[in-house]
């Protein structure tokens, strides 16, 4: 029977703990326990988040109000949540996993697979890496990953949406996470491209930032569907720079168009985002993120920045006019109404 770690409890792990632990409780093939690794922190009343999810089966900094099921244990020390671990669920912060992966070195069960939740890649000297790449290096794992359009409270409360779950050769395997991912509210389909599903759940990242510049700028619905269609397009024309194997057809799965329209509706980037342009960028994404989100964390501004790199030393930048601003704008160099200006024109070139 396999066993299965979250490594992560944020708002989306805490989700997706909840959802596997349903599921385990169902399956054969699954151990019942779900191990959730708990970053450990001090509540204002003094107590530890691992104790009071344990006693209260509620994750109530991240995810109050939500029950996990009685399944769920929170575990405090990393290498004890992962070492019995078969099948490992990655869902942190995209800026925290080269840190949490120096800690799993040597520490994982031998012939484990991983998934990763995780929006996001780092920049290296080598070039860019995405995060499920990270860990199969680090960890000398296989990593396949979970992206679509999934706004974490809607799921917890049992709304209808669709995942998608990026593989790479090994069909079985993905099959393994579907199964133990689908719910009749959750509907996971498999599609054999790894790259491009992640690529999709961390670029679309970028383009929430610019929605919710046009919002904060009272824009109006046109003017962010058509950031929106000119981000799609930068999507897609800067994934297949990095990998060539991307399919045009995953962007049209959960991963790709869904997630773009929800993140850029409803998502956290978007919000913080449009509180910048509302103040007219006199208050840093990092201030509105600690007040409008109170420690959950933002994945595009950083995204922006990383892609940035990516497109200065590849001599892109012209070609990416929508991601090239946002980074701009985020950092304070250039205006937020400039999302429009410098988004225009130069997009025929994609
Ligand atoms: P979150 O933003 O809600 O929470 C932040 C997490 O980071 C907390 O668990 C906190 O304890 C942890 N943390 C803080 N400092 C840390 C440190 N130094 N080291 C390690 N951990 C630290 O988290 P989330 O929403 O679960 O996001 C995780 C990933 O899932 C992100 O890549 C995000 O884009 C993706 N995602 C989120 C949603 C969503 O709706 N929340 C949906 C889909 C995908
Ligand atoms: P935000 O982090 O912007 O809330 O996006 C969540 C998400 O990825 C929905 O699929």
């Amino acid at each position: 029977m396999s066993k299965v770690t979250v490594v992560g409890s944020g708002n989306w792990g805490s989700v997706a703990a909840k959802l596997i632990a349903s599921n385990t409780l169902k399956l054969k093939n699954f151990n019942d326990e779900v191990r959730m690794w708990v970053f450990e922190e001090t509540l204002p009343g003094g107590e530890k988040l691992t104790e009071v999810i344990n006693q209260t089966n509620e994750n109530v900094k991240y995810l109050p109000g939500i029950k996990l099921g009685k399944n769920v244990i929170a575990d405090p020390n990393l290498e004890n949540a992962v070492k019995d671990a078969d099948m490992l669920v990655f869902v942190s912060p995209h800026q925290f996993m080269e840190g949490i992966c120096k800690l799993l070195i040597g520490k994982i069960k031998a012939g484990a697979e991983g998934i990763s939740l995780i929006k996001g890649m780092e920049v290296k000297k080598e070039g860019p890496c995405m995060i499920s790449t990270l860990i199969s290096n680090q960890l000398e794992i296989n990593c396949s990953v979970l992206m679509g359009a999934n706004i974490a409270n809607e799921i917890a409360m049992e709304k209808f949406s669709e995942a998608t779950v990026g593989y790479s050769q090994h069909k079985e395997v993905a099959e393994r996470w579907v199964q133990l991912f689908t719910t009749p509210y959750f509907i996971v389909t498999a599609v054999d491209d790894v790259e491009g599903v992640e690529l999709c759940g961390t670029l679309k990242n970028i383009v929430a930032i610019a929605a919710g510049f046009v919002d904060g700028l009272e824009m109006g619905n046109n003017t962010k569907a058509a950031i929106m269609r000119l981000g799609l397009k930068e999507m897609m024309a800067f994934s297949k720079l990095l990998f060539p194997s991307v399919k045009d057809s995953t962007f049209f799965e959960s991963c790709g168009v869904a997630d773009l329209i929800t993140t850029c509706m409803g998502g956290r980037n978007r919000k913080v985002a449009e509180a910048y342009a509302t103040n007219g960028g006199k208050r840093s994404f990092e201030e509105l993120e600690e007040e409008l989100l109170k420690g959950q964390k933002l994945q595009g501004v950083l995204t922006a920045k990383e892609v940035y790199e990516v497109l200065s030393h590849h001599g892109w930048l012209e070609m990416f006019p929508l991601f090239s601003s946002v980074n701009l704008i985020s950092q304070g160099r250039l205006p937020p109404s400039a999302i429009v200006e410098h988004s225009d024109n130069k997009s025929s070139m994609i």
